[in-house]
């Protein structure tokens, strides 16, 4: 599944940096960046005297003249080609001061200790420079007023003066890229607003966790490319406002902890380049908006299994557990991370066929390679046999009889077999549930109703409640009706937001009687999701009505209707000319999109789902002409099977002779198979040719026919230009599956796996 997850993140981080996210690596600058001009920004209210000039070229030393001028309050003077030194007579500057930029110049020698005595200095920014010396202690001795101070990118060496933690305004500060040594000072978040700490690239060393005491408000930590020891402090995750974290190339050591909550605005997790341990936590999956996730090259020293929960962090763009011990398989989920630009799992002990996703096969086999258990592509060692699935044996033997007493070709000869890839779809267990127990809702009798409506969260369905006021109110409209299924009427509810959905208004409850029993089906379909399965988004419960919920499919035509509808009225002849509108190529396609459906139904939900009121009336092709089943899982609201006349001719045999006998997935499968003869034929599951002529079941019509000898005098006659083998496959595929023993029934995977072969050999 293929969602567009991407509404939550864009709250968080800015459009642009989204937008401006092409190179990983590039970005995680634009994070820095952004955190910072949030800073910048909120250091506003500029006074009024002020120096401004910038990238003006200005060459030569700075003037001591300029401490004279008076009341000075911000000097600008960044991204010049000032050289020299901050001259002394600057200290005259004390009292007005509360801005100085000299960032971007080439100024030397060591930072004038008296900076650190203006009272009203509240930002110090002289990167880009080439200071060298020591910080002066007395910079940070009393800052009553300072909120932010970069030195990042000079030569500055020793160590980071302890003062640091005593200004009780500071938010912020950026030391990065010098030559720093020794530990960093204990207790850096004592400023209360301290939100952006960076000393990344020196060659500071020591624990850091112990530090951290009272961190709440940080946005930016970054520690990088330096020698810190210890364990890495990841208790910061839990924090409100972090966006970014960045521990990586240090030797931090001892284990990722679990991730029980994670900061909503988190998207940078950097902690590759360490000497972490134990395994990759399946928490991870609690920083729902991660978009950055590096874990790579901790020394071959993070084992486990690769957390197939990574598959929920929607906006993930990098993942690298590269140069690790990893092992296990590769969860196929990720193929399901539609955002990733970059993956790496090379250089662990991961086993298995590489999950075929074109998203993760397009990294190329350098994102595989050094795992010398892993095969299939893009890596050229091949799987061994043994792995692959193939038709089991009762069907081989079944489709093999099938064969021979119809026209004596030997199918298996002509199939294809290829492994059955189990596609197991990753639910969001999370859903939004939405009790209104007092909604008032008002029937044509103005009789008021209480009851509870449920929603699952998915697909964006507006859930306020006026929204679904305006879905009640479709559904007693009549021109909102669109349809009378097997269980009730369906209604085109439309939403402000333009969203369909259809409501049902179940006209039985079937056996169910009480309303747990309800939510309990109910909610059995809850976090369903296959593209060509109508996604069920809740329903509505209240003892005198009960409704359904789900996709509105739009052109909403059925297979019913496109095979036996008036063909006359119908569609332009167009794609081949053929009366129905539907070209084998699309019947086709309708065949396998179904058969996928339900083996996703039937093999990929735990539990198993059954359909068991297939019939082509419930396959809906939307304006592609993509087929989507409807109405799954509704056992226990159905009418007893029996007396189900709109079912009549799909039912299998051992439903219809004795209802008590269990049901199971081979009932579908017989389902499926009578759909593929009327598919094929063109003929609906039961006609009779006016009064007094006996009915004619159509698998009994179809076996007589090919018995005959003479296959192609039932096809559709409305087909043109189509592949007589591919009918002829497909219509004993259809007599397998309707056979009278159940146990001679193939899955559905199966079916699956034959209906593509026949494409891919024809
Ligand atoms: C100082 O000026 C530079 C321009 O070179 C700018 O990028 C930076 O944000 C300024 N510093 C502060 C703290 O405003
Ligand atoms: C988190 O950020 C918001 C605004 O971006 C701010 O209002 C809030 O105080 C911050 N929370 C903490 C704990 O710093
Ligand atoms: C983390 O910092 C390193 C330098 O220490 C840098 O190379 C890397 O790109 C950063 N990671 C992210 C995600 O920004
Ligand atoms: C980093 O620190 C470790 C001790 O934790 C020390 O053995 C190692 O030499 C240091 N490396 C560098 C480059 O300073
Ligand atoms: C890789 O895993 C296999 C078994 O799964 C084990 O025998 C082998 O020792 C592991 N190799 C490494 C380097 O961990
Ligand atoms: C994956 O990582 C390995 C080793 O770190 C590197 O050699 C390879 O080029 C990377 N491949 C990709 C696709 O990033
Ligand atoms: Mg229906």
């Amino acid at each position: 599944m293929r969602r567009s997850p991407h509404a939550a993140a864009a709250a968080v981080l800015p459009v642009l940096l989204l937008l401006n996210w092409a190179a990983a690596v590039g970005a995680a600058t634009a994070a820095e960046t952004r955190a910072l001009l949030d800073f910048k920004a909120a250091v506003t209210a500029d006074p009024g005297a002020r120096l401004r000039l910038h990238g003006a070229g200005l060459e030569g030393v700075l003037s001591p003249s300029l401490a004279r001028l008076p009341a000075l309050e911000s000097v600008s003077l960044f991204g010049n080609r000032l050289s020299g030194v901050i001259p002394a007579s600057f200290a005259g500057l004390a009292g007005t001061l509360h801005k100085l930029n000299l960032s971007g110049n080439a100024l030397s020698g060591e930072i004038p200790a008296f900076l650190g005595s203006f009272p009203m200095l509240r930002l110090l920014d002289i990167s880009y420079n080439a200071f060298s010396g020591e910080i002066p202690a007395a910079l940070f001795g009393a800052c009553p007023r300072l909120r932010y101070v970069s030195l990042a990118h000079n030569a500055l060496t020793g160590r980071v003066p302890p003062g640091l933690g005593s200004c009780v305004r500071l938010a912020g500060f950026d030391l990065s890229y010098n030559n720093l040594d020794g530990e960093l000072p204990n207790k850096l978040c004592a400023p209360p607003e301290m939100s952006y700490i960076s000393v990344r690239s020196n060659s500071l060393s020591g624990t850091i966790d112990d530090k951290l005491d009272g961190c709440r408000s940080l946005d930016l930590f970054d520690v990088g490319s330096n020698n810190f020891s210890g364990a890495a402090p990841f208790g910061l995750l839990a924090l409100v406002n972090i966006t970014y974290f960045n521990v990586s190339s240090n030797n931090f050591a001892g284990e990722i902890p679990a991730i029980p909550t994670c900061g909503d605005r988190f998207a940078y997790l950097d902690a590759s380049r360490n000497r972490l341990t134990g395994a990759v936590p399946e928490t991870v999956a609690n920083c729902r908006n991660l978009m950055v996730l590096d874990l790579g090259a901790n020394g071959q020293g993070l084992g486990g299994v690769i957390p197939a929960t990574l598959s929920q962090l929607k906006n993930l763009n990098f993942l690298d557990l590269s140069e690790n011990a990893l092992i296990g398989v590769i969860p196929p989920e990720l193929g399901d991370l539609s955002s990733l630009a970059h993956f790496n799992v090379s250089f662990n002990n991961l086993t298995g066929s590489i999950p075929s996703s074109p998203l993760l096969q397009q990294f190329g086999p350098t994102a595989f390679v050094g795992n010398p258990l892993l095969c299939g592509p893009p890596l050229d060692h091949a799987c061994p046999g043994r792995n692959a699935r193939r038709l089991g044996v009762p069907v081989i033997v079944a489709i093999f009889i099938a064969a021979a007493i119809l026209v004596g070709i030997c199918i298996i000869s002509a199939m294809n077999i290829k492994a059955y890839k189990r596609r197991k779809e990753h639910h969001d267990d999370e859903e939004e549930i939405l009790v209104s127990d007092s909604a008032a809702i008002v029937s044509p009798g103005s009789t008021v109703i209480t009851g509870k409506l449920v929603l699952f969260r998915k697909n964006n369905l507006a859930s306020r409640y006026e929204d679904w006021e305006a879905g009640t109110k479709a559904v007693l409209d009549k021109n909102c009706l669109v349809g009378v299924g097997s269980v009730g009427a369906v209604y085109r509810a439309r939403f402000e937001s333009g969203v369909s959905i259809a409501v049902k208004k179940l006209e039985t409850l079937g056996r169910i009687t009480r309303q747990e029993e309800f939510e309990h089906e109910m909610g059995r379909l809850r976090g369903l999701s296959h593209p060509n399965l109508v996604t069920f988004h809740g329903y509505y419960w209240s003892p005198s009505t009960q409704l359904l919920l789900s996709e509105f499919v739009e052109n909403g035509s059925n297979l019913y209707d496109h095979l036996h509808g008036n063909r006359r009225r119908s569609v332009p002849a167009n794609s081949g000319g053929n009366g129905g509108g539907l070209s084998w190529e699309r019947r086709f396609r309708v065949a396998v999109a179904t058969s996928r459906a339900l083996a996703y139904l039937h093999h990929d939900c735990k539990p198993q789902v059954l359909h068991l009121n297939i019939k082509s009336r419930n396959i809906l092709l939307d304006k592609e002409h993509e087929a989507k089943l409807s109405d799954f899982g509704l056992v226990k609201l159905l009418p007893e099977l029996s007396n189900l006349h709109t079912a009549a001719g799909y039912v299998a045999p051992e439903l219809a002779s004795s209802p008590s006998s269990r049901y199971s997935d081979k009932c579908d499968v017989f389902s499926f198979g009578v759909v593929l003869l009327e598919m094929v034929t063109g003929r609906k599951p039961v006609s009779s040719h006016g009064q007094g002529t006996a009915a004619v079941v159509l698998r009994d019509y179809v076996r007589e026919i090919l018995e005959a000898g003479t296959v192609s005098g039932c096809f559709d006659r409305s087909l043109r230009g189509f592949v007589e083998a591919e009918l002829v496959q497909v219509l004993k595929l259809g007599l397998v599956c309707t056979s009278e023993t159940p146990s001679r029934r193939p899955s559905m995977a199966e079916v699956v796996q034959f209906l593509e072969s026949i494409r891919s050999s024809s």
